[in-house]
């Protein structure tokens, strides 16, 4: 039993960190599309695509049993696909994360942030809205520069702060009690985010993925082989990957075209 996780960058990481303190001993491989980073301003063809792609390798060279979209943008539009063309367990970040939010909101009134293309695609708030009956207020803002600052490793400080204030003074004018995190690149800027607005109860779907998986009841126990591989090397990605996960092994490896459209 292998897991293949996988996202655009180092982002996923906050997932696969969480999955692999959770679960010592299952096999996991991470994928980052560094190469190719960010898919959040891509169109949905082109993040279908690349999403095969990555799929692809997981499968074919690593025999993983089931994928972990850790990307929204990803799960936002290629879900059905990935199911329906590599015939495995798929699990995608957004429902767990709007499970996830309407437990903890008091009011109702959630706040959704994420890459351009999630944020238009909208997911998260159908999602809500199918989950709570339509109860909830929703307000939503795409926040395209926290992508680069992450992958930059540019994490604390005034230009992230700035940054911050400059996506989100804005929508914390709403009364929204909860944030949805809606990109996994972004619980990385969250302690400055819980910093500038403290009212705000921060959800990220890269904890909550791992009672998903818990419910799945689909792991097993093996050796707990870990890799990491990415599509380009650079030093910001190895010093967050050491920073969020320590010292595993990374490889870098070339995706091809899958021919699936
Ligand atoms: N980490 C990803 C997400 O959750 C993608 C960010 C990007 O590549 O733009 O949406």
């Amino acid at each position: 039993m292998a897991l293949g996780i996988f996202d655009s960058g180092v982002g996923g990481l906050t997932v696969y960190k969480e999955l692999s303190s959770a679960f010592p001993h299952t096999n996991m491989f991470y994928l980052g599309d560094t190469a190719r980073v960010p898919y959040g301003n891509k169109s949905p063809e082109t993040i279908i695509r690349y999403s095969m792609e990555c799929a692809c390798l997981l499968t074919d060279k690593y025999h993983v049993n089931a994928l972990v979209v850790a990307c929204n943008t990803i799960s936002s539009y290629a879900v059905d696909k990935l199911k329906s063309v590599f015939g495995l367990p798929v699990l995608e970040v957004i429902q767990a994360g709007a499970e996830k939010a309407l437990q903890v909101t008091c009011n109702g009134a959630i706040g959704v942030i994420g890459t351009i293309a999630t944020i238009r695609s909208n997911s998260y708030v159908n999602m809500l809205k199918e989950l709570s009956g339509d109860t909830v207020r929703i307000w939503q803002k795409a926040c395209p520069l926290f992508v680069p600052l992450v992958e930059e490793g540019l994490i604390t400080g005034d230009i992230p702060r700035l940054t911050i204030k400059f996506y989100l003074d804005e929508l914390m004018k709403r009364p929204i009690d909860t944030l949805i995190l809606a990109c996994t690149h972004y619980p990385i800027l969250a302690p400055l985010i819980s910093e500038l607005y403290p009212q705000i109860r921060i959800v990220d779907s890269a904890t909550v993925m791992v009672e998903k998986i818990k419910q799945m009841g689909i792991l097993v126990s093996e050796s707990g082989r870990r890799e990491i591989l990415v599509t380009d090397a650079s030093p910001a990605f190895e010093s967050l990957k050491t920073m969020l996960v320590g010292n595993i092994r990374m490889k870098v490896i070339e995706l091809r075209e899958t021919g699936i459209a």
